[in-house]
């Protein structure tokens, strides 16, 4: 069976109330419903959390043995070298996602430390992002 890990990272257990212009209205547990009735036959589990630490062992956790990770790291994106390397050390794929369109907004959001360490990005669909991360992780 395909399993794969969604792991979002600080702020984004807030979705739904957390600037609704640019992240929308939806909780990520209600995407995460439909999300996982429209892929019946994949695994889709799901992690947050808000501290670093926390983020890195759930990439070590998983990132020998699942199909593919789909990791929104939120801010810790233009900051975590620690991130980066704990990617680098898997073997699992790891498929960088974001809400909003990181390049269209504040400069200091435009540089990521884990894009090269990942397999691929999907930037600024909204929530959808995360669908078209589970797409790319059964087609490749
Ligand atoms: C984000 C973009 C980041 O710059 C920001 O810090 C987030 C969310 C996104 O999904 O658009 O927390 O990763």
């Amino acid at each position: 069976m395909t399993r794969i890990q969604i792991i979002n990272g600080p702020n984004l257990n807030l979705l739904g109330k957390r600037e609704p212009t640019v992240y929308g209205n939806q909780t990520f547990e209600a995407y995460l419903v439909g999300l996982k009735a429209q892929y019946g036959e994949v695994e889709i589990d799901y992690f947050q959390s808000n501290s670093e630490g926390a983020l890195i062992d759930k990439i070590h956790e998983v990132g020998f043995i699942y199909s593919g990770i789909i990791l929104n790291a939120g801010a810790y994106t233009h900051t975590s070298i620690a991130i980066a390397d704990a990617i680098r050390s898997i073997t699992v794929p790891v498929l960088e996602v974001h809400i909003s369109n990181v390049f269209k907004r504040e400069s200091y959001r435009h540089h990521s430390y884990l894009s090269d360490a990942c397999k691929g990005c999907i930037i600024g669909f909204g929530m959808d992002s995360y669908r078209m991360a589970v797409d790319a992780i059964l087609h490749f």
